[in-house]
């Protein structure tokens, strides 16, 4: 399948591993073109991609306006329909209240925040001339239950949340439908530094027992950006009932 054969582009940001990773293979088996976005890994980024029918690869930092705006350009070149875009890509600097820095402040605000909502500006216009779309944007439990350490994080993942709403209602009209998925604890390189005492008192407060896989984040996204029609302004919870929101 060539990308005129597909279902049109799917474009997910971080896509160079953990959930975004996930979210790359179960849109392609689903039949999109997908755009591999990454910041960093490039390695890592071509791997996704080669294992893919009709994937490409773009870097963009997009903790800076210049790389967003790259970004969508790179979108807008391909000139193929953008059915979905996943607003994945985030970072976690996590430190208690007193020691987080306002650079760890601001550094965490420009990638979770600005770029979701700048990004979402953008590809939003595109699929308002095709009158369809969806966005997904990956916020976190975090957002909704808090956590000692997480001062930070945890507002811009709540503001992810309250973007979702908002822009759902102003998209509404123009068919384009915005929802996010809230994760729990994922096993992803983002956790893996956490130490097994921290990681082991996490998961018995799960009462699923697990932490999740990121194929089972990557379905959440899939249910929003293939079915889900009558879906929009929603926050799904995939989180093994840590919290119930
Ligand atoms: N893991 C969890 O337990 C969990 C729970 C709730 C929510 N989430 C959320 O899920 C999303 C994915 O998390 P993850 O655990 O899969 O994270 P991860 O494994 O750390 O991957 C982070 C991704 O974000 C990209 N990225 C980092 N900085 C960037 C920048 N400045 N510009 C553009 N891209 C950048 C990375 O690209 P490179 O590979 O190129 O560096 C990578 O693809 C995040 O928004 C996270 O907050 C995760």
């Amino acid at each position: 399948m060539n990308q005129t054969q597909s279902k049109g582009l799917a474009l997910v940001t971080g896509g160079s591993r953990g959930i975004g990773r996930a979210c790359c293979e179960i849109l392609s088996k689903e039949g999109y073109a997908v755009v591999v976005h990454f910041n960093s890994r490039e390695s890592e980024a071509h791997a996704v991609a080669e294992r893919l029918t009709g994937a490409c690869v773009v870097q963009a930092n997009l903790s800076t306006v210049e790389g967003v705006e790259q970004l969508a350009a790179f979108v807008k070149e391909r000139g193929m329909p953008v059915e979905v875009l996943v607003n994945n890509a985030g970072v976690a600097l996590d430190n208690p209240l007193f020691s987080a820095s306002v650079e760890e402040f601001e550094t965490t605000m420009a990638l979770n925040m600005r770029a979701t909502w700048l990004l979402t500006k953008r590809i939003a216009r595109m699929m308002m001339r095709q009158k369809r779309g969806r966005i997904i944007n990956v916020s976190s439990v975090i957002g909704h239950m808090g956590n000692v350490g997480q001062t930070v994080y945890a507002m811009s993942k709540a503001a992810i949340d309250g973007f979702t709403k908002s822009a759902a209602l102003e998209l509404a009209p123009h068919g384009i439908l915005v929802n996010s998925v809230a994760p729990g604890f994922v096993e992803t390189d983002m956790t893996a530094a956490l130490s097994a005492e921290h990681r082991a008192a996490i998961q018995q407060r799960i009462p699923l027992g697990r932490t999740a896989s990121t194929a089972e984040i990557a379905e959440a996204v899939l249910f929003f950006a293939t079915k889900a029609s009558y879906c929009t302004g929603t926050v799904l919870h995939v989180n093994g009932g840590l919290y119930a929101a």
